[in-house]
């Protein structure tokens, strides 16, 4: 089946049922003529400075070249599209400014990093246009691959869809050891995966029709690290990858075109305790993994999306199974194509880590949230264009809600006590996936449907998928940082699920 070089449009029925929507979001063909080199984004180390070190960002308007024959108007940090990829220590007192001259006012958010709620970056810390903004904080937390993004209230989704985003790289003891690739962009290469969708004249286009809110938006073209068409020379025997889904609401079924195995040593917390071994694997929005890839065969593969697994429970189910049908899919993503004499590697480890063990009986307090969506096929949703404020969580389209309410700036939703282990129950009570995230930390999954979760959802968490039907329970521990008064955040990673009122907010104190 992917023996052709090309995105295989194999729907079936679901093409009627998206066509009838309106819906162009087929991915179009990529062709082996037209392969580009694999963009890697720029490392951002840092200036010390006394006993801190600096980071500097400035978000602005760019103009990218994704398309052969046109431009594309695109927002950047630091560049035209995407930003830096920011490195880090555990340990480090980190300044990052960031500079905003974006024509509109913004946020930035260090996704999966446990920052005091002042420097969290979130829709309470908008940087207006023309201001500067310095986020403060030590890194306390464990190694990983995390990220930065827009978190600006009710324009999150049309934001990092032109480009405000980047990678953000944790090292500490256990993720420098020595048989783990770690040289950036060699052996250790990060893929910021999206799709989007142009219009003709080559400027993106962002939600134009009712599903773009309902499913969320997906695009007809993929890009990875801002490269259409991209390829990879390894050049290694063995490499490490860091894959962030950039995307607003897509989920990729990961695997290879040859079916190679991979191991997955990390999720979006840090290593796991040790390799899985795994042939595909889901993420979904604002996920990380690390995997180990084997090139010695020499062989090229492609990293490619299957069609979502028919029991996979992340399928949409009833009239949201048929708008999905678009997750039954197939395209590449990432042409691999190992170079000649590739450099032999370190045995892979056996053990990566030392996690903690959790017990439900470490928790003080239970919260239960439920996820809902309330359909309508008519009128806008929230996004640009959309009606205002008043109407957030209960469009006509449809409304976000999490425990029947909608994000409101003005209301603290859940007040947790300082200190405390919590277990969040998440029940999803609509017809698709939700991938939810919390803010100030990590947590581990106690169960999923009763059951002790994968061997592979065993890690440090912070974005987890709550399938229709599901329920979710983890455990986290929240610490270090205390403010009565302003929030953090939790909410549906799907962009256009948070812009229209799947968030709430959380003080610790
Ligand atoms: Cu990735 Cu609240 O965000
Ligand atoms: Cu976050
Ligand atoms: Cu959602």
């Amino acid at each position: 089946m992917f023996n052709r070089r090309h995105f295989l449009n194999a729907v079936g029925g679901g093409v009627v049922g998206l066509a009838a929507l309106g819906s162009t979001r087929i991915l179009r063909a990529q062709s082996p003529a037209s392969l580009n080199t694999l963009a890697i984004p720029p490392l951002l180390n840092g200036q010390p400075d006394n006993a801190l070190r600096r980071y500097a960002l400035t978000v602005r308007r760019g103009s990218s070249q994704f398309l052969p024959d046109r431009s594309t108007p695109t927002f950047g940090i630091n560049g035209d599209y995407l930003g830096p990829t920011l490195r880090l220590s555990r340990g480090d007192a980190v300044a990052i400014r960031v500079s905003n001259q974006l024509g509109e006012a913004t946020t930035m958010h260090w996704h999966g990093m446990h920052v005091p709620v002042t420097a969290d970056g979130g829709p309470h810390q908008v940087i207006e246009d023309g201001d500067d903004w310095e986020a403060r904080f030590t890194v306390l937390q464990r190694g990983a691959t995390c990220w930065y993004h827009s978190h600006v209230l009710d324009r999150t989704g049309y934001q990092v869809y032109h480009g405000l985003s980047g990678l953000i790289i944790i090292d500490d003891e256990e993720t420098r050891a020595e048989s783990l690739p770690s040289e950036y962009g060699v052996d250790d290469i990060p893929l910021i995966i999206q799709d989007r969708t142009f219009n003709e004249d080559g400027s993106f286009r962002y939600i134009g029709m009712p599903m773009d809110v309902m499913a969320g938006m997906y695009g007809d073209a993929i890009l990875v690290n801002g490269t259409l068409n991209p390829r990879f020379a390894p050049t290694r025997s063995r490499t490490r990858f860091r894959l962030l889904n950039g995307s607003n609401a897509r989920v990729y079924t990961l695997a290879f075109s040859d079916r190679r195995p991979f191991q997955l040593i990390a999720s979006d917390g840090g290593l796991l305790e040790s390799p899985v071994t795994l042939t595909s694997l889901e993420l979904a929005p604002a996920e990380r993994v690390e995997i180990l890839v084997d090139f010695s065969d020499g062989n090229a593969t492609r990293l490619v999306s299957l069609p979502m697994a028919v029991d996979s429970p992340n399928n949409a189910v009833g009239m949201m199974g048929n708008m999905l049908a678009i997750n039954q899919q197939a395209f590449d993503i990432l042409s691999l194509e190992p170079a000649a004499g590739l450099r032999p590697a370190a045995p892979l480890p056996r053990q990566l880590a030392r996690l903690e063990t959790v017990s439900e009986s470490d928790a003080q307090v239970q919260r239960r949230l439920v996820l809902s969506m309330t359909m309508g096929m008519m009128g806008g949703g929230r996004g640009p264009g959309g009606p205002g404020g008043a109407n957030r969580g209960r469009g006509m389209m449809g409304g976000f809600q999490i425990n029947g309410e909608a994000m409101d700036m003005a209301v603290i939703n859940q007040r947790v006590t300082l200190g405390s282990t919590e277990i969040w129950t998440l029940v999803n009570d609509s017809m698709m996936m939700h991938p939810f995230h919390i803010h100030h930390g990590q947590f581990r999954i106690l169960d999923r449907n009763g059951s002790p979760p994968a061997l592979h959802e065993r890690g440090y968490k912070d974005t987890v998928k709550v399938g229709p039907g599901e329920t979710v329970r983890f455990i986290m521990r929240f610490e270090n940082f205390s403010n009565a008064s302003q929030p953090y955040m939790y909410h549906c990673h799907i962009l256009e699920h948070e812009d229209n009122g799947m968030m709430g907010q959380f003080t610790v104190a």
